[in-house]
């Protein structure tokens, strides 16, 4: 009895001392893990959208670029290659936004991952506007674009997924370091439209998370686009705002996009309603 039990203790260290001997298994390759699912990016024809999309496709993505610059979608999407594709429609509109999905997942099948970076920054005479000069029709425009579009593209992709769900689904929006700080290079609009995002990001997360749905956003600080460079018109403006960030320079699309795919992978599982700054210690309290 004794030696029975005696036994099966040495058996037992010695597969736990092979096991440790065993030389490391290499980490499951990232890339090869969401392998055909479906990736729906709006604002995917330039700047951070058109990284997320090539992002995504690396890590095993079908891509679904969508824009409202059906040239550039197009244009992304053939550089991605076979199993990608493109839509042009403008995500404020509540019927495109639904023709849209329902033309994708008949076609391609259901949205996996939907990552809304589509966004406006309007400049009136390429400066920011104040709150008195700013004009109803601009501030009904960006929230439309910036907001508006969460709430009609993440509804859409809610819908369907109660009807047909996907493992590991996820939405990740777009917030802005001007939403948390009250920016100062972007107009109130802007803040007041991306502060909406930020909180419906939350509402959405607790509203799917039955599903299995994370919701995330992420909070971009200076990232070189047309963007940017539309609010900073002296030569040496953006090396000044350099200066100001604690890793010493402004972030690229891909340092973005890094953050959209850790958002969007397995990984991610447990993290919902939350934000992740990608600004460069910009923000840092
Ligand atoms: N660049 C930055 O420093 C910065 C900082 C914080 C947040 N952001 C946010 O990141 C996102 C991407 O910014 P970016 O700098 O790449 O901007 P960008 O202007 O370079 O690209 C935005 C894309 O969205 C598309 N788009 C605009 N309106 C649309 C509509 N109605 N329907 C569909 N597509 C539409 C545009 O055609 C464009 O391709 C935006 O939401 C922006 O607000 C950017």
């Amino acid at each position: 009895m004794f030696s029975c039990i005696h036994n099966a203790i040495l058996d037992q260290l010695s597969s736990r001392m092979s096991a440790a001997r065993r030389p490391m298994q290499p980490m499951a390759e990232h890339h090869a893990q969401p392998h055909g699912r479906l990736a729906l990016v709006t604002g995917g024809g330039r700047g951070i959208g058109e990284a997320v999309c090539r992002r995504l496709a690396a890590s095993g993505y079908r891509v679904v670029v969508a824009d409202i610059d059906g040239d550039n979608a197009r244009a992304v999407a053939e550089a991605l290659g076979e199993g990608h594709h493109f839509r042009q429609f403008d995500v404020s509109e509540e019927a495109a936004v639904e023709a849209a999905f329902d033309d994708v997942e008949s076609k391609l099948g259901p949205v996996a991952a939907l990552v809304c970076v589509a966004g406006i920054l309007l400049m009136p005479g390429g400066e920011r506007s104040l709150i008195k000069d700013t004009t109803l029709e601009d501030w009904e425009r960006t929230f439309a674009v910036n907001a508006r579009s969460v709430f009609l593209c993440g509804r859409a992709y809610l819908r369907r997924r109660e009807v047909a769900p996907v493992a590991h689904g996820r939405i990740v929006t777009f917030g802005s370091v001007s939403a948390q700080l009250g920016g100062y290079r972007s107009s109130a609009t802007y803040i007041g439209a991306k502060s909406a995002v930020l909180g419906l990001t939350k509402a959405m997360a607790r509203e799917s998370a039955h599903l299995g749905v994370t919701v995330n956003a992420v909070a971009p600080g200076l990232i070189d686009t047309d963007m940017l460079r539309g609010t900073v018109r002296s030569s040496g403006a953006l090396e000044a705002a350099a200066a100001n960030i604690p890793l010493g320079r402004i972030g690229t699309v891909d340092d973005v996009a890094g953050a959209v795919d850790y958002l969007a992978s397995e990984q991610a599982a447990y993290i919902t309603g939350n934000v992740i700054d990608v600004n460069g210690g910009y923000r840092m309290q």
